[in-house]
């Protein structure tokens, strides 16, 4: 198989944790006989410095003309404290996903046994929690008209949606319940909200040429609760742009490391694969930071390519990684490896090498030697 992919380094930690996902699929190709080919681009702060545009032209141009995108991260914090910046990094992000459609961000919440004591929940509560969250991506609160009055003393944001957008993402989710568990929990404000009360109203219709699904109806505010109280009773969560962007966020949190998490933006005809952290400025460079939500994606987008095969090789090896300790600094702190080396060891397994021929030893040579 041959593939065009878009990389989009980006910001921070951005740039290595993708080369690592690069070193996955390069590994990859070669024991399938595929032929991944790779065009460099430019987002963000990154971006901004060397053009002094979030998102050059010929970064949508090279994406639009690729089968898929890799992104590693956004932000940089000069830009944070600063709200009157005119130009901000994360544009560059709000303006591709706009600009290609990218309307469903889908966010697996995975657990893993041995990182159980890293999460703020009791391990009780986080067994068998596998759910995926269905954020719309393109509409709502995010892109509606923003306006502040003349003395700049009042200021409004439009939150709107129309029925295709909620359609074309309703069937996406209903599809995935279908391959799951077979539930769906539409998150809304329809007791306060006209959009929330679309929504409802859309995705009772679909949910009859979904009879298999089961469909599950819930405030937000109820949902951020039980997200914490009983995550397990999720199986797909789909909801509007905002409150996917903090429910997301909170849900993260679950798994005990916010560097572990994938996640996919697919439209119609383009998909951008990122890992969810953001460009934790402080660790680049020092090659400390988790590959594995970098990785992960890089397996959702093997997944979208059809290539289900090299997608399972991938999380195996990524779960190996993890129930052998062989884990970067955020989830072990005193004994972590580096994050090149769990790079390396990943791309070990995925070629067969482990277990058996990579000699422990000089994988313990490569650990971190901070007491
Ligand atoms: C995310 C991020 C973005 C968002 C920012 C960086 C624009 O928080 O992908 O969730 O708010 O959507
Ligand atoms: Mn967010």
């Amino acid at each position: 198989m041959v593939k065009n992919i878009a990389v989009i380094p980006g910001d921070g930690i951005g740039p290595e944790v993708t080369q690592q996902s690069i070193n996955v699929l390069n590994a990859l190709a070669e024991q399938y006989g595929h032929q991944f080919k790779y065009t460099y681009c430019l987002m963000g702060a990154d971006a901004i410095d060397k053009t002094g545009n979030p998102l050059p032209d010929e970064t949508i141009e090279v994406c639009l003309n690729s089968d898929a995108i890799l992104f590693g991260a956004i932000g940089h914090p000069k830009y944070d404290n600063d709200p009157s910046a005119k130009v901000r990094p994360e544009q560059g992000l709000l303006k591709i996903r706009k600009t290609l459609q990218l309307f469903a961000n889908i966010r697996p919440v995975t657990t893993y046994p041995s990182l159980q004591h890293l999460s703020p929940l009791k391990s009780k509560q986080l067994e068998d929690v596998d759910f995926i969250i269905y954020r719309e991506l393109t509409g709502g609160i995010y892109f509606g008209k923003k306006e502040t009055n003349e003395d700049l003393t009042e200021a409004s944001d439009l939150c709107t949606y129309n029925k295709t957008e909620i359609e074309r993402i309703a069937h996406l989710a209903f599809k995935s319940a279908q391959s799951r568990r077979k539930k769906l929990t539409l998150v809304d404000k329809a007791n306060i909200l006209e959009t929330s009360r679309l929504w409802r109203k859309t995705v009772q219709q679909i949910a009859l040429s979904y009879k298999d699904v089961t469909v599950d109806y819930m405030f937000v505010d109820n949902a951020a609760m039980q997200i914490i109280v009983n995550p397990k009773q999720f199986d797909v969560i789909l909801t509007e742009n905002m409150f996917g962007d903090i429910l997301s966020d909170e849900a993260s949190v679950i798994s005990g490391s916010l560097g572990l998490l994938p996640s996919a933006s697919i439209g119609n005809s383009s998909a951008l694969f990122e890992p969810i952290h953001g460009s934790y400025p402080q660790a680049a460079g020092k090659d400390i930071a988790n590959p594995l939500g970098s990785v992960l994606s890089a397996a959702m987008m093997l997944d979208y390519f059809n290539l289900k095969e090299e997608a399972d090789l991938v999380r195996k090896a990524v779960e190996w990684t993890i129930k052998n300790g062989m884990v970067t600094k955020d989830i072990d702190p005193i004994n972590f490896y580096f994050m090149s080396t769990v790079g390396d060891l990943i791309i070990d397994y995925v070629n067969g090498r482990i277990p058996g021929t990579v000699n422990k030893k000089n994988i313990e040579l490569r650990k971190s030697t901070i007491i």
